[in-house]
């Protein structure tokens, strides 16, 4: 199977390498492209530096990593030359197949990494429109599972799953520096220190729910012991921050479908 990357930025570079380092999809068989061909040079020794047009008539998997403002020029660029089995992959959620199919009407996925593709560890979306077969799904998955899981969802669910995966980092990232910035004023303990035990803590109790297949509702009775301070605290957080998380849920959302909108309007001119 031959993979192409037409944009060689922030996430066709994470790809690029990934893919590399995985193994399983030799050099020859690697291509990637981008406007500006000068930043290729530091790919030359995991793959071949094709242009746009060349990459699309020949991969089996052609992924799109520009940002939504250059998705169209791309496409217009390479639509007549996509072959007829090739299963073209945008990385950015907010351009709607529909739109995609006015551009370039094939076999088409879009697909969201999370952060920790960096480790690994993504959890990444992908959903498909209508031309996709079983046997295109299978193949984008195996080339996927070497930043993380896949997972699938139906096209409406993406904004929402995106949340739940894409943005979960800086949310969490967020709650957790809330919670030791108040530590702080509570203890002479150093900042740094605070933030890995609270770090440490965190990341441990994630690969304990996952690993014991615990509920969250599990690790809050196992250390909430009724009267407890535990409990005390647990108390607080679920009285107070239902609220804050139902805000936030509804700001993102609404910042999303403007997004949508934009990036809709873009393509659209
Ligand atoms: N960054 C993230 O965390 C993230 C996460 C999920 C999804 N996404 C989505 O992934 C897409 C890419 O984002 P990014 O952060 O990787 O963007 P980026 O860092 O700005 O990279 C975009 C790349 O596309 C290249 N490019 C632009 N027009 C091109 C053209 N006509 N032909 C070939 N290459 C072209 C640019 O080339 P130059 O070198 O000339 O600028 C640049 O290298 C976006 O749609 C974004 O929404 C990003």
């Amino acid at each position: 199977m031959k993979a192409g990357i037409i944009g060689y930025g922030s996430m066709g570079k994470m790809l690029l390498w990934k893919f590399s380092k995985a193994g399983n999809i030799a050099k020859q068989d690697l291509m990637v492209s981008n406007r500006t061909v000068e930043k290729l040079k530091e790919a030359e020794e995991i793959a071949c530096i094709v242009t746009s047009r060349q990459l699309a008539a020949e991969a089996d998997i052609i992924f799109v990593c520009v940002r939504p403002s250059d998705i169209k020029q791309v496409l217009e660029e390479i639509r007549d030359v996509i072959g007829k089995d090739a299963l073209l992959v945008s990385l950015n959620g907010s351009v709607s197949f529909e739109t995609i199919s006015k551009l370039a009407d094939c076999k088409t996925a879009k697909v969201i990494p999370s952060l920790t593709a960096e480790i690994e560890r993504s959890q990444t979306l992908v959903c498909y429109n209508a031309k996709v077969n079983a046997e295109d799904k299978v193949s984008l998955t195996d080339l996927l599972k070497c930043i993380g899981n896949v997972i699938e969802l139906p096209e409406e669910e993406m904004g929402m799953g995106s949340e739940l995966v894409s943005c979960m980092p800086g949310f969490i990232a967020s709650i957790f520096d809330v919670i030791c910035t108040s530590a702080q004023g509570h203890t002479a303990i150093p900042k740094e220190q605070i933030v890995q035990m609270v770090l440490s803590t965190m990341s441990a109790t994630g690969d304990l729910m996952l690993q014991k297949d615990m509920t969250f509702e599990d690790v809050v009775t196992r250390v909430a012991t009724k009267g407890g301070i535990t409990e005390e605290g647990s108390k607080v957080i679920y009285e107070g921050f239902p609220a804050t998380a139902d805000l936030m849920f509804e700001k993102t959302l609404e910042k999303r479908r403007i997004t949508t909108e934009n990036a809709e309007k873009q393509i659209a001119e």
